[in-house]
């Protein structure tokens, strides 16, 4: 009985992955032919930027845990490798999946696919068309050694299509992403975030940022400041603020800019279902994130992105958002709109429904 179970290896590593690996976890319970082995890298491993999703999201402890933690890109790519493929020669699974465009994300499939263990890629498909961003290339080399793809909207269809994706691996199945973001809407209410940072429901603004060609060019960053200082003095801006960008802002001794900003909250990072509390309740969403545009979308929140493009062009077709890029006067006109009472609002794609997962789990049991 046991050697008739599929073993599928799920792959996560970095913050973005655990809402997106939950929901397929959940959808693959029901089927006891299946047999997911979760292998987490190690990519992210602070409490606040792993551990906590896992409580929040009701993820099983990993089976495997590699540890491969920070790294340039090239040694972070290759060390989880090195890891993974051990992994795969002890388990083999007959399957890998791995979700999102992080480097953990293009390691595992790379293994996977040298030793022909079949590869499934969930957020198949989407495209910024920006080969600055390291998750393009992480996205465009995943695609090209999957086996089934897996996308969130028909925008990513047409893209493998025009890359040569024959017809038969591609899978539209919607966003993983939603259906964690649907199933844990009410209970993300009840966190008392809130309260606990006096703060009242539409009366400030959450922001975040991270992208490297935000934070890690001086300039780009203190354009971006300088437009936060600017908005904060008419709304109030709560800032989670991710390791990277805290590690920028000493190292640019910017640090005594944001303290003078007195309508401005910088918090540590903070887990899936406060954040979603505070993302909910707010007047509007400044971030260069690729999830939050999606989620502020679903939830009818204006968002104004601090990039150029988007791999999520429904985003702005259909919903909430608007490119600002990091350009000082864009970002604060944009936001003063906002407050104006003119803020986006929108529709978004059908298959954002909550059962992507399950679309998936049915697909590789054939019975979709
Ligand atoms: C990674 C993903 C990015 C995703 C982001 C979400 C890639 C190429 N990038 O970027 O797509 O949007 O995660 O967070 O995979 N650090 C800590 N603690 C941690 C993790 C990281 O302090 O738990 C610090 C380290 O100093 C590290 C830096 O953050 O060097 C960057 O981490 P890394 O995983 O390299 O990339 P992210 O910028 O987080």
């Amino acid at each position: 009985m046991n050697q008739q179970k599929m073993k599928i290896a799920c792959v996560v590593g970095a913050r973005p992955n655990f809402m997106k690996i939950a929901p397929i976890l959940e959808a693959m319970k029901k089927y006891p032919q299946l047999q997911p082995i979760l292998v987490h890298t190690g990519q992210h491993y602070d409490y606040e930027m792993s551990c906590v999703f896992f409580e929040d999201l009701d993820i099983p402890e990993p089976d495997v845990h590699l540890g491969v933690g920070s790294g340039s890109h090239a040694v972070q790519t290759a060390k989880i490798m090195i890891e993974f493929e051990k992994v795969a020669l002890e388990y083999k699974p007959d399957l890998v999946l791995v979700v999102g465009d992080v480097n953990s994300t293009l390691a595992c499939a790379l293994v996977a696919a040298k030793l022909q263990i079949p590869v499934a890629h969930v957020e198949a498909g989407i495209r910024s068309f920006d080969k600055s961003m390291p998750e393009e290339i992480n996205r465009i080399l995943t695609d090209a050694v999957s086996d089934y793809l897996f996308v969130p909207t028909e925008h990513g269809c047409a893209n493998l299509r025009r890359e040569g994706i024959p017809e038969e691996k591609i899978f539209l199945v919607g966003d993983v992403m939603i259906d964690t973001l649907l199933k844990y809407k009410n209970k993300a209410a009840t966190t008392p975030i809130l309260d606990d940072l006096g703060l009242q429901k539409g009366n400030y603004a959450l922001m975040t940022m991270h992208r490297p060609h935000n934070v890690d060019i001086k300039e780009n960053l203190i354009k971006i400041l300088r437009a936060i200082q600017e908005i904060q003095n008419k709304i109030q801006i709560v800032l989670p603020m991710h390791p990277r960008t805290r590690r920028r802002i000493e190292e640019f001794q910017l640090s005594e800019k944001i303290s003078n900003m007195k309508n401005l909250i910088v918090l540590e990072p903070i887990g899936y279902l406060r954040f979603l509390n505070l993302m909910m309740n707010a007047q509007f969403v400044l971030t260069d994130s690729g999830g939050m545009q999606e989620e502020t979308t679903v939830l009818n929140i204006p968002c104004l992105t601090l990039r150029e493009n988007t791999e999520r062009p429904e985003t702005i077709d259909e919903g909430t958002n608007t490119l600002v890029g990091n350009d000082t006067q864009r970002i604060i006109e944009e936001s003063f709109k906002i407050l104006d009472g003119l803020g986006k609002a929108g529709t978004y794609p059908k298959l954002w429904d909550g059962h992507a997962a399950v679309r998936i789990v049915e697909t590789l049991l054939g019975t979709r």
